[in-house]
């Protein structure tokens, strides 16, 4: 079974597809991470993230890089989306992600592109959402118990811009499958949009 996740940035669905991975005993991948490794490592090699052809040289980045906590930070998040607007940075790391998609026994995959691209025959796709201000205000309040200080403000517009970059690229824009399950977590706490989730999914299964 392959459960395909997607959503925009802070909406909940890596909690989500964690989530179902455990409950469901699949194995998980984010693949925001594979995109954030290409931001960072564009960094790394002195690249401008909005040249295809440094964006496309940094998909060769080390398997180490996906361990850096770096990659969880806010200016890698949007260095992550200047390179994905690139086609040969999703040609690039298409195949890995169908691979994992594939395996036998099936997977969960959380990202934009999952239900629509990397697995259209998903047998689940979730489409999670929520308000800008409820994502920046998680975002904020994870931030800030990493003991990093940002204004909430200049989340919000971050996460904003990011949206419509993220809506609007020509290739793979962050979009719902038609027959993806569109899922508002706005007014739902963490162990709240878990549980529904679950639910959910338990009830499309059946
Ligand atoms: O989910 P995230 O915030 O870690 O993703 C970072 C960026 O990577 C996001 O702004 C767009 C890009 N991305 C993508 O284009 N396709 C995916 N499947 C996952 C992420």
């Amino acid at each position: 079974m392959i459960i395909a996740v997607d959503g925009p940035t802070a909406s909940g669905k890596g909690t989500i597809a964690m989530a179902l991975a455990k409950h469901f005993g699949l194995p998980h991948l984010d693949t925001g991470l594979l995109y954030r490794a290409v931001g960072r490592q564009v960094e790394l090699i002195g690249g401008d993230a909005d040249n295809g052809e440094n964006a496309l040289a940094a998909c060769e980045f080390p398997e180490g890089l996906l361990s850096d906590d770096i990659l969880r930070s806010e200016s890698t998040g949007s260095l992550a989306s200047r390179v994905s607007v690139h086609p040969a940075v999703r040609q690039a790391l298409y195949e890995r992600q169908r691979a994992f998609a594939t395996q036998s026994g099936g997977a969960v995959l959380d990202g934009r592109d999952i239900g629509t691209v990397i697995a259209p025959e998903a047998e689940v796709k979730l489409f999670v959402t929520a308000s800008v201000q409820a994502r920046a205000h998680r975002r904020h309040a994870e931030m800030l118990g990493r003991g990093l200080s940002v204004r909430l403000e200049d989340i919000e517009a971050d996460l904003a811009r990011r949206d419509a970059r993220d809506m609007n690229r020509a290739d793979a824009p962050l979009k719902p499958a038609p027959d993806a399950l569109l899922f508002d977590t706005t007014s739902f706490s963490r162990e709240q949009a878990i549980e529904a989730a679950i639910e959910v999914v338990q009830g499309m299964l059946r």
